[in-house]
């Protein structure tokens, strides 16, 4: 671990399902620096929500239970969930609901060790100003057959069919939405990952951080 790269933010941003967690649990690892994954935080308000039988377009609830997200509380497994996923997509349309949660995904990246965050928004809107920017795609009938196999392996089984209708759904609501839409920012670096492992898909960002660390 090189310790003169500190303060040193890594954005990692794409659509559904690319392994974008994966990869950004790998490289915080790597380099020993606090992770975010921000998907979890729009995932902890609409699990809130739904818990509270709220509808999810209840502006007031959503924005006090953004408010009250401890982001050290956040349980990947309870939030991973399938209908929670949609959820969050139309949480994540509400522009007063973001402005929360970035600001306090803002704040998670100033750790004076630097940090690693992905998402949706993270090296266009959260974190402009990041050292390194990924944006990681693979066609979505690749990302649909590895949540398949993934499902496949947790339960025993799974429905191809809806879970690629499920990624087309979302990625097209994440992309036309008017507030921080996804897209690559400007200075990114594209990695499609659609005949990639994800060790390949490791060392290559590896790589790239390296080069940009030694400049
Ligand atoms: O990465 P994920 O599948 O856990 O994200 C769930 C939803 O949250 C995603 O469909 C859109 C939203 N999201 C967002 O709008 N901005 C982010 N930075 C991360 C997620």
């Amino acid at each position: 671990v090189k310790q003169n790269i500190h303060p040193f933010i890594i954005a990692i941003d794409g659509p559904a399902a690319t392994g974008k967690g994966t990869l950004a649990r790998a490289i915080a690892k790597h380099y020993d620096i606090p992770h975010l994954d921000t998907g979890l935080t729009y995932r902890a308000v609409a699990h809130a929500m739904l818990e509270q039988g709220k509808p999810l377009n209840d502006l007031q609830q959503a924005m006090k239970i953004a408010n009250d997200i401890n982001f050290s509380k956040l349980d990947r497994s309870v939030l991973s969930a399938h209908h929670i996923a949609e959820a969050a997509s139309k949480i994540s349309t509400l522009p007063q609901v973001r402005r929360i949660l970035v600001q306090k995904q803002r704040d998670f990246a100033t750790h004076v060790k630097g940090a690693v965050l992905d998402g949706r928004d993270i090296g266009t809107v959260v974190c402009p100003e990041a050292s390194v920017k990924i944006y990681i795609t693979a066609a979505s009938t690749i990302r649909a057959k590895r949540r398949f196999d993934e499902e496949v392996k947790r339960c025993g089984i799974a429905d191809y069919q809806a879970i690629l209708e499920d990624i087309n759904r979302r990625d097209e609501r994440d992309m036309t939405r008017v507030d921080s839409p996804l897209k690559p920012a400007k200075n990114a670096y594209l990695l499609d990952t659609s005949n990639k492992s994800i060790e390949i898909v490791f060392l290559e960002a590896v790589a790239l951080i390296d080069s940009v660390i030694d400049d």
